[in-house]
């Protein structure tokens, strides 16, 4: 996959992009991430690349002509990329979204600024996209945020074992279940029998209680859809009817 990245402060990716399992991506070439400064397709000698709003106001604006410069530069050959622009009131950034940009030859993220970008800019953009409903300075660190949970579910970037601990996560966007590593105990803590066990069947199924318990608690919502949708085997709806019960119980 290829990802071009429009932005004002390309040196806040230089960490990003050469560290830990990005920076392996990276450097295997399963990813080609090209961080490009709009400032040089400025097109005067200041490489000014904002000004004032029309109709007055506080804040500036990224202009519109350096982007579209370095969008036409770079789009000269080879497949199109699919545009993003990050903007915090865009369509919320989710797993299902990761999934399906990961399945894109290529990407480009257009980092807004929070005072705005000029609204022509959306006329070569595919889609607008948030990273939660706060306000953050720029779309860099929501850059990085697609870029991390996208790149990590290209095939091949997460080796065997981070990969298995991820399909815990997505599967049906269930919550993951509670994880524990040597020691057995610390601090009078102890990790719970089932899982030292060594009987399989009754880790997994341990692990399946945990996962829909924490789901039934900070998602009810989740649990209530799945069953509807009929997505739920019949164990795990009996198990849900347990731990229902156990909670009227309570
Ligand atoms: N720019 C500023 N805040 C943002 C957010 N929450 N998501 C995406 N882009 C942003």
């Amino acid at each position: 996959m290829r990802i071009d990245v429009l932005t004002v402060l390309p040196g806040l990716f230089d960490c990003f992009l050469r560290e830990g399992v990005i920076g392996r991506a990276v450097k295997s070439g399963k990813v080609n991430v090209n961080v490009v400064n709009i400032r040089d397709y400025a097109l005067d000698k200041h490489r000014v690349v904002d000004d004032v709003p029309y109709g007055g106001g506080p804040g500036m604006v990224l202009k519109p002509e350096p982007i579209f410069r370095a969008y036409d530069e770079l789009t000269k050959e080879g497949e199109k990329p699919l545009v993003i622009l990050t903007e915090p009131w865009g369509e919320v950034f989710n797993q299902d979204m990761a999934l399906e940009l990961s399945k894109k030859g290529r990407l480009m993220i257009i980092c807004g600024r929070y005072e705005g970008v000029d609204e022509r800019v959306k006329s070569i953009v595919d889609r607008e996209v948030s990273i939660g409903d706060y306000v953050l300075t720029g779309g860099e660190l929501p850059a990085m945020v697609i870029m991390d949970a996208v790149i990590r579910l290209i095939p091949g970037v997460l080796g065997n074992r981070e990969s298995l601990s991820a399909d815990s996560f997505m599967d049906r966007g269930l919550l993951g279940y509670p994880n524990y590593t040597r020691p057995s105990e610390f601090r009078g803590m102890r990790v719970p029998d089932v899982l030292l066990s060594g009987h399989h069947r009754r880790i997994e199924l341990w692990r399946k209680e945990q996962s829909l318990k924490r789901t039934l608690d900070r998602k009810p919502e989740l649990i209530d859809k799945l069953m509807r949708e009929g997505k739920l085997s019949k164990e795990e709806i009996e198990i849900i009817k347990k731990l229902k019960g156990q909670k009227n119980e309570d």
